[in-house]
C-alpha cells in the first residue's frame, strides 16, 4: 500500500508514505512537528527546537526507518489546501520474541488543524494497519495528564502503569511523568 487513498473522513484524508513520498511531504512534516513542539507537546524535544530540527529528524531519523519497513508512516491531508496536517507512526521492529506486539508512535497534529477527528482517525487507521501487520498488541506512552491520555482511554486504551520523572517539560527543567497504555486488536 503506497500513498493509496484511506477512507475520506470529514475534510481530511488519511494517506500511508513510504520513502519515495517523504521528501516532498519532508516541509509539511517538519510544519506539523514543529508547530507541535514549539506549542508546548511532549513528544522527545525540548526547546529551542527549529524548522531544521524538525527537518533533521523526518530527513535522518524517521525516513529510513520507513524505507527499511522498521516504521510505517501514516499521515493526515487537509482537502481545503492539500497540506499534511496530522501523522502517527507504527514501530514493527519489535524483537524476536515480541512478533504480535507494535508501538503507536509520535501521534501529531497541527494546532491549526485540531479538534476535527483527526487523531482519533489516525489512531483508528493505525490499529487496521496493525491488525493487517498481523499485530494483536499495541504499546505507547505519554504524557502523563496530556489531553492524548483520555482520547487513548476513550479509545480502548488500557493503563499498564506511570513512570514518575520520566522526561523534561519541553520548555523547563520540570521533571514530568509518562504513562504507559496498551490495547489488544483482534487479529483473524
Ligand atoms: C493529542 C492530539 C493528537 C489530538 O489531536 P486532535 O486531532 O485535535 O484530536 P481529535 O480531534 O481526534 O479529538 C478526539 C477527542 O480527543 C479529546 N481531545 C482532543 N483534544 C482535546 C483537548 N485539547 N481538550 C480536551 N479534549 C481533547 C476529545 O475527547 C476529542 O473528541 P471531541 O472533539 O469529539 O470532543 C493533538 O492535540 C496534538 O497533536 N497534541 C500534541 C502532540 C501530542 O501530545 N501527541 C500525543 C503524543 S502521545
Amino acid at each position: 500500500m503506497t500513498n493509496a487513498p484511506i477512507p475520506p473522513a470529514s475534510g481530511f484524508n488519511l494517506l500511508r508514505l513510504d520513502a519515495a513520498a517523504m521528501p516532498d511531504a519532508l516541509d509539511d512534516l517538519a510544519g506539523i512537528l514543529h508547530a507541535c513542539v514549539n506549542d508546548g507537546a511532549a513528544v522527545s524535544f525540548i526547546l529551542p527546537f527549529g524548522f531544521e530540527d524538525a527537518s533533521a529528524f523526518w530527513r535522518d531519523s524517521i525516513l529510513p526507518q520507513v524505507a527499511s519497513g522498521a516504521t510505517i508512516l501514516l499521515a493526515a491531508r487537509d482537502n481545503a489546501d492539500g497540506r499534511l496536517v496530522g501523522t502517527i507512526q507504527l514501530g514493527i521492529d519489535t524483537p524476536a520474541n515480541q512478533p504480535h506486539r507494535a508501538d503507536l508512535k509520535k501521534l501529531l497534529v497541527h494546532p491549526r488543524a485540531r479538534r476535527r477527528g483527526i487523531a482519533r482517525a489516525l489512531i483508528t487507521q493505525l490499529e487496521n494497519v496493525a491488525r493487517a501487520c498481523g499485530r494483536s498488541m499495541i504499546t505507547l506512552d505519554t504524557r502523563t495528564g496530556d489531553v492524548a491520555e483520555p482520547l487513548y482511554r476513550a479509545m480502548g486504551y488500557e493503563v499498564a502503569g506511570i513512570i514518575p520523572d520520566y522526561s523534561l517539560d519541553v520548555a523547563s527543567t520540570r521533571l514530568d511523568s509518562t504513562t504507559v497504555l496498551f490495547k489488544r486488536l483482534n487479529v483473524k
